[in-house]
């Protein structure tokens, strides 16, 4: 861990240190993966039952990830479940990666807060989104030109 993220870790106040692991503490506070990609392979926008909305970017090279980037208007556990579901995707083929569940990225997290668990599984299934649209503009590549991102 770097030196300014154990900066970061100690602004995180007592009481958040007993709700969350240091796992979710660590990648909320420094989110990897947290920016768009231009002209992504893949891209899907979801919305949670809360309203919270996350969106994933996928490079896609032999099909493999070669890269996976979010970005999420959510609450800390959203941003800590976009972390670890993205580096958790990066490397794996899109196979591995669409088999990764909600399970997966609370297991990684070590847990959330029963409320919180939903933000794990809008994680999870905007992957899975990203990798579907993946699949459908790789077969109709005009479907990239009506994309928004
Ligand atoms: Fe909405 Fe976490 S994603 S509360």
């Amino acid at each position: 861990m770097s030196s300014e993220s154990d900066e970061l870790q100690d602004l995180v106040p007592a009481d958040a240190r007993s709700i969350y692991s240091e796992t979710v503490i660590d990648h909320a506070m420094a989110p990897r993966n947290l920016e768009a990609i231009q002209n992504a392979d893949g891209f899907a926008s979801e919305r949670g039952p809360c309203g919270d909305t996350m969106e994933i970017w996928l490079r896609i090279k032999s099909g493999c990830i070669a890269r996976a980037t979010f970005m999420t208007d959510g609450c800390g556990p959203s941003i800590a479940s976009g972390s670890m579901v993205t580096e958790m995707a990066t490397g794996k083929s899109t196979g591995e990666a669409h088999r990764i569940t909600q399970r997966d990225v609370l297991d990684a997290l070590g847990g959330l807060p029963e409320d919180s668990e939903h933000c794990a599984l809008l994680a999870a299934k905007t992957l899975k989104a990203a990798l579907k649209d993946y699949i459908a503009t790789k077969q109709e590549p005009w479907k990239r030109t009506y994309r928004r991102h």
